[in-house]
């Protein structure tokens, strides 16, 4: 396993609506224990593809239900239904320490393919309904700060920009 670059906000490919997989091949599979190591190494609970640099409808999740390992990968994830929606806070590994609150639904059912080729379905709820939320968000394209207000995103652009002035972005 190889722990791999995470890319900040201000990469385009971050904004990049990406490709789906179309064969579970070896090399999805070693990008998929790569994705792994390196959202557990950051931490984090879920990094998608783009976020590492590649343009592939991918995301792996583990939220730690009972403080255990619960790792989740998603290939080609959809979510097909979501109930309630409730604000809380959430980060983002694009965004190092950078924290906003942001409403999603708090049920989701998302389909998607296993590494072993099977077409699934998840029922989520709480803390990972939020991340599976975020992380087949990254996969259209689409960053936490989208949700925000334009005075409150405004002023996390700002920030970043002078993050980036300082040498710390
Ligand atoms: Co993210």
């Amino acid at each position: 396993m190889t722990k791999l670059e995470i890319y900040k906000y201000g990469e385009q490919i971050l904004r990049k609506k990406t490709e789906p997989v179309t064969e579970i091949n070896d090399k999805i599979k070693k990008l998929v224990s790569d994705m792994f190591e390196t959202m557990y190494g950051a931490p984090g609970v879920g990094l998608a593809a783009p976020q590492v640099g590649v343009s592939l409808r991918i995301c792996v999740i583990d939220v730690h239900p009972d403080g255990k390992n619960s790792p989740l990968a998603m290939i080609n994830p959809e979510i097909i239904e979501g109930e309630n929606k409730v604000l809380a806070e959430e980060g983002c590994l694009s965004f190092p320490g950078m924290y906003e609150k942001v409403k999603r639904f708090e049920k989701v059912t998302a389909e998607f393919t296993n590494l072993e080729g099977g077409r699934t379905k998840i029922k989520a709820e709480g803390f990972l309904a939020k991340a599976v939320q975020h992380e087949i968000d990254h996969l259209d394209g689409k960053l936490f700060i989208d949700y925000l207000p334009d005075f409150k995103r405004k002023s996390v652009e700002k920030e970043i920009k002078r993050k980036k002035k300082a040498g710390a972005w």
